[in-house]
C-alpha cells in the first residue's frame, strides 16, 4: 500500500550508507508501488555534483547493491528520475540556497531528513534546518547510530535535535530492530504459549548473543578506528536485542509499551564497576590471519594506524538485575573478522532436575534454543532422544528445526527497507527513544572509561578465529562454554 507523498532528504548522499543501503531500499519500495509519484528523494552532500553525475552515480550504484533479478529498467528510471541533488556544506549556516530552493512550502507532503553523517553534524544540520524554515509539523528526522561518544555527547545531541524537533518527530535508527528475525522473536515470544513459562531463571541457565562478522573493518576505517566494537555494535544493537529477549510481556505491541519494556531492561542492567570492567568484559582486536578464503591484514594495518587500541571484539557478561533473571548471566559477544558470519540468541536451559535413567549411555545435554538471526534465519531446539535400538538406552542429541525460507519460501527485506517506510508512516514503535539511547550510554560508559585507563590494550585475536582466549575464559570459568556453530 503506498505510503503518503514525502520528499526524503539524505545528508550524506553520496556516503556509504546511502549507496549501500538506503537508496537500494527506497528503489526496492518504489519497485513494489510503495512510493506515491509526487514522491522525491533529495541527496545533499559536500560533493559538488550535479544532477545528472548524481544520477549515473546512483544507477551504477544500484546496479552493485540492488539483487539483479530486482533490477528493472523502466523502474530504474522512474527512480532516478525522483532523485534531486543539492550540493551544501551542512556545517556553514549561509550556504544552504540550493536545498532551500529544491523545498518550496508544501503543507500536505511529508519531510524526511535522514541524517546519515557523523553525529557531530546532527545538531547544526538540525538548527540550520529550523533557520532556514525548512521544518514544520509534518517533518521528521532519522537519526543513525551511534548517537554520540558517550553519556554527555548523547544528550548534547538529543539536546541540540530536540530544540528544533519534537520527541515524535525523532527517529532514532537501530537497524537491527528492522530485521525480520528480530521482529519475529517478540512473536515467537508472545504470540506462542510454550515457551514464555520457561523463560525465566527458574528454567534458564544462561543466556548468549552473539553477533559475529567475518569481514574486517574495510574502507571504513576512519571511522571504525574512532568508534569501536563497543559504540558500533554493543550500545546499541547488541543491547537492543538483549532488552528484546529479557523484557516483560506488553500489554499489547504499540508504539512507546515495546519501547517501555526495553528501557526498564536497559535500567535493570547491573551497572559495571571497575572491578566489573576488569573481570566481566574483553576487548580484542584482530590480527593478520586468514578470513574469507585468504590471507588477510591485521586490523592496525586496516585502519593504517599502528599504535591504534581500538577493539574489534567485545565479550560482556551482563547480569539484568531484576524478579525474572535474578542470577541468569547474559553473555554477549561481537566481532569483525570472526571464523564466520553468524548472528545468533542461545536460551540454555538448566538440567534436568533429576537423572532418571541410570544405566543409560550417551549424554544427557541440557536444552538450548538457538535463535540464528542472520544469515539464515531460524530456530534450532536442542533435545536429547533415545537411539533407537534392541538394548538399553543410549541418549542423543538432537534437533527441531524451524528454518525460515523453506517455511515461508521468501527471503526476507532488507531492515532499511522497513523502517524508512515506517519513517514516512510516523511509527516509531522500532526506533529507539531519547532515554533508552541514554540508559544504554549510561550503563556502557564505565566499560569505555575503563578501557581507557587500563595499561592493558586490547587482546589479540587472529583473523578467522572466534576472539581472543580471555573470552573463552570468561564464560568458561562459569563452567559453560561459548556455542560455536549450529
Ligand atoms: C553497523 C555497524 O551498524 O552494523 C557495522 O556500523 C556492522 O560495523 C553492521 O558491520 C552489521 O550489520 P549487519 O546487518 O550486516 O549485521
Amino acid at each position: 500500500k503506498p505510503v503518503a507523498p514525502c520528499d526524503f532528504v539524505v545528508f550524506g548522499g553520496t556516503g556509504d550508507l546511502a549507496v549501500r543501503k538506503l537508496l537500494p531500499a527506497l528503489y526496492l519500495r518504489d519497485r513494489d508501488g510503495q512510493l506515491p509519484a509526487t514522491s522525491r528523494i533529495i541527496a545533499t552532500s559536500r560533493a559538488g555534483l550535479d544532477i545528472a553525475g548524481y544520477r549515473d552515480k546512483v544507477r551504477g550504484e544500484l546496479g552493485r547493491f540492488v539483487p539483479d533479478a530486482s533490477l528493472d529498467d523502466a523502474i530504474v528510471a522512474r527512480f532516478l528520475a525522483r532523485l534531486e541533488y543539492a550540493s551544501i556544506d551542512f556545517a556553514d549556516a549561509d550556504d544552504w540556497s540550493e536545498l532551500t530552493d529544491l523545498l518550496p512550502a508544501d503543507p500536505g507532503k511529508i519531510r524526511v531528513f535522514y541524517l546519515a553523517c557523523a553525529p557531530a553534524l546532527f545538531g547544526p544540520i538540525c538548527t540550520h534546518l529550523a533557520t532556514h524554515g525548512l521544518v514544520d509539523d509534518q517533518s521528521r528526522v532519522v537519526l543513525e547510530k551511534p548517537i554520540g561518544r558517550d553519556l554527555a555527547s548523547a544528550r548534547a545531541i538529543n539536546d541540540a535535535v530536540g530544540a528544533v524537533f519534537d520527541e515524535s518527530q525523532i527517529f532514532r535508527i537501530d537497524h537491527y530492530l528492522g530485521k525480520e528475525s528480530v521482529q519475529n522473536l517478540l512473536v515467537t515470544r508472545f504470540a506462542n504459549t510454550f515457551l514464555e513459562p520457561l523463560w525465566n531463571s527458574s528454567w534458564v541457565d544462561h543466556v548468549q548473543i552473539t553477533v559475529s562478522e567475518s569481514l574486517g573493518v574495510g574502507t571504513r576505517g576512519g571511522y571504525y578506528d574512532n568508534s569501536g566494537a563497543l559504540r558500533d555494535m554493543v550500545q546499541n544493537h547488541l543491547l537492543q536485542v538483549l532488552c528484546l529477549v529479557a523484557m516483560e510481556p506488553p500489554t499489547y505491541v504499540g508504539r512507546e509499551t515495546v519501547r517501555d519494556e526495553k528501557l526498564k531492561v536497559l535500567q535493570a542492567l547491573k551497572p559495571m564497576t571497575p572491578d566489573d570492567v576488569a573481570h566481566s568484559t574483553v576487548a580484542g582486536q584482530y590480527t593478520a590471519g586468514l578470513a574469507e578464503g585468504g590471507a588477510v591484514l591485521g586490523y592496525k594495518d586496516d585502519a593504517e594506524n599502528v599504535a591504534s587500541r581500538t577493539e574489534t571484539f567485545v565479550a560482556i557478561k551482563a547480569d539484568v538485575r531484576n524478579w525474572r533473571w535474578a542470577g541468569v548471566p547474559f553473555y554477549i559477544r561481537t566481532g569483525k573478522r570472526m571464523e564466520r558470519r553468524s548472528s545468533e540468541i542461545v536460551i540454555q536451559f538448566k538440567p534436568v532436575p533429576h537423572p532418571m535413567f541410570p544405566d543409560s549411555e550417551g549424554s544427557n545435554e541440557p536444552n538450548k534454543l538457538v535463535i540464528q538471526l542472520q544469515p539464515n534465519e531460524g530456530i534450532r531446539l536442542h533435545m536429547t532422544a533415545k537411539e533407537p535400538g534392541p538394548a538399553g538406552t543410549r541418549m542423543r542429541p538432537v534437533s527441531l528445526d524451524l528454518n525460515y525460507t523453506e517455511a515461508f519460501h521468501r527471503p526476507s527485506p532488507d531492515a532499511y527497507e522497513r523502517l524508512l517506510m515506517d519513517v514516512v508512516q510516523g511509527n516509531p514503535t522500532l526506533f529507539m527513544r531519547r532515554d533508552e539511547v541514554e540508559a544504554a550510554w549510561a550503563w556502557v560508559e564505565p566499560i569505555l572509561v575503563g578501557w581507557q585507563q587500563s595499561e592493558r590494550g586490547p587482546r589479540r585475536y587472529p583473523a578467522g578465529t572466534n576472539g581472543p582466549t580471555d573470552a573463552t575464559t570468561l564464560i568458561e570459568r562459569d563452567g559453560r562454554t561459548w556455542h560455536e556453530g549450529a
